[in-house]
């Protein structure tokens, strides 16, 4: 239950914490607008009309106007902004350089290339930080994009009453984004382009000119060109591991659309922290171990392969489970032939394949682990 703040507990000058969002009325002359100081609930409205404000993101403001403190009904509390709070990533952890860069990039309007290997927390990452700054997040993978037309509609072929075979546009996420972005002009959206570098180079090609400052794209239904507008932005990912080199296909005119970002997998005790979280039920011994082989499988000078998180997540989810609980040590190299090695061509027990390869790293510090303990 939050309380109450009565009107005697304010003061001009007074700096409180509070998370402002966009004001409903837009006559008001304010942008923003609160109900809460210090997590009480305050007695009159708290509005501000900085534009530097975020929506959603935890703010310290300092009193500068109480307006009718005589009347419970009207009036409003009116502040002026001290400076935003960091805020706190649940459940995600990020390198504090990187979240950095990504808020500042973020916060400028600068499309974001985020370079790094499969599973490292790419999306994850750029979901949260993206609604702790209040934009919506329009997630969009590129993997099935064969030409320029399909970022925005994709033709479908259905029947009509008749029978009769009728074609339909559906308009794909992005192309939803754009128009409600034209009609909300006050909401801020971020287009995350997931495995960017996996379309064909023309398709991306064609998005260019929406990334530089034509800011226009082709509008496949309408048949004519529609304006990007400026509370849209763009966010696109590549999955570049070792193995991957050959794929990362995006030339410099393209990249140069971009502030390039590189990240890659949690510290080892970040992931065990993530995955302790996640999996109270396992004691950290076996959480160190699971997140130690897999540390030894990206490392690995011969290997130098990707191995998300997801991997890791998944061999305690086996291990947690009854069936294997009773012998969780003794079960490792059986799980992590899957949940590892099954994630990499060939089969583990054939060393000329990558899965092969990755076994052999994977029993060799297992037993590099059973000797020291
Ligand atoms: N840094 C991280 N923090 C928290 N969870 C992570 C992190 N990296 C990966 N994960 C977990 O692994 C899964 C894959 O992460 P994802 O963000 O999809 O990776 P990517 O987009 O880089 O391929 C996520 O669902 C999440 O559960
Ligand atoms: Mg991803």
């Amino acid at each position: 239950m939050s309380q109450k703040l009565s009107i005697e507990d304010l003061s001009v000058g007074a700096v409180m914490e509070t998370t402002f969002w966009a004001n409903p009325v837009e006559e008001s002359g304010f942008r923003f607008r609160a109900t809460h100081l210090d997590g009480k609930r305050a007695p009159k409205v708290v509005l501000c009309d900085d534009p530097r404000i975020r929506p959603g993101v935890p703010a310290l403001v300092k009193i500068t106007l109480i307006k009718r403190p005589e009347r419970d009904d009207r009036g409003a509390i009116v502040v002026e902004l001290v400076r935003h709070q960091d805020f706190k990533l649940e459940g995600v952890y990020v390198d504090p350089v990187i979240a950095k860069k990504l808020q500042v990039l973020l916060e400028s309007g600068q499309n974001i290339l985020l370079d790094g290997p499969q599973g490292c927390g790419k999306t994850v990452l750029t979901r949260t930080i993206a609604k702790n700054l209040g934009y919506e997040f329009v997630f969009f993978n590129c993997g099935a994009v064969v030409e320029a037309a399909d970022f925005l509609a994709t033709l479908h072929l259905r029947a009509d009453a008749s029978g009769a075979p009728v074609t339909d546009f559906v308009k794909t996420e992005i192309l939803r984004c754009l128009e409600e972005a034209h009609e909300h002009s006050h909401r801020r959206y971020l287009v995350f382009l997931d495995e960017f570098n996996r379309c064909p180079e023309p398709a991306r090609n064609a998005l260019m000119p929406a990334l530089d400052s034509t800011r226009k794209v082709f509008h496949p239904i309408r048949n004519s060109f529609l304006d990007i507008p400026d509370n849209v932005l763009f966010v696109a990912a590549v999955n570049r591991g070792q193995q991957f080199s050959g794929t990362f296909g995006i030339d410099a005119a393209q990249l140069d659309r971009f502030a390039p970002l590189q990240v890659t997998y949690p510290p080892i005790a970040e992931e065990v922290k993530l995955l302790m979280q996640r999996h109270p039920e396992l004691s950290k011994g076996i959480v160190e171990d699971v997140v130690d082989v897999a540390h030894a499988v990206r490392t690995a000078p011969e290997l130098r392969a990707s191995l998300s998180v997801r991997a890791t997540d998944e061999a305690c989810i086996y291990l947690k489970h009854p069936l294997f609980e009773s012998e969780q040590r003794k079960a490792l190299p059986e799980v992590m032939k899957s949940s590892f090695c099954g994630r990499f061509s060939g089969f583990w027990d054939d060393p000329s394949t990558d899965a092969g390869a990755v076994w052999l790293v994977v029993e060799k510090a297992v037993a590099e682990k059973e000797k020291a303990s």
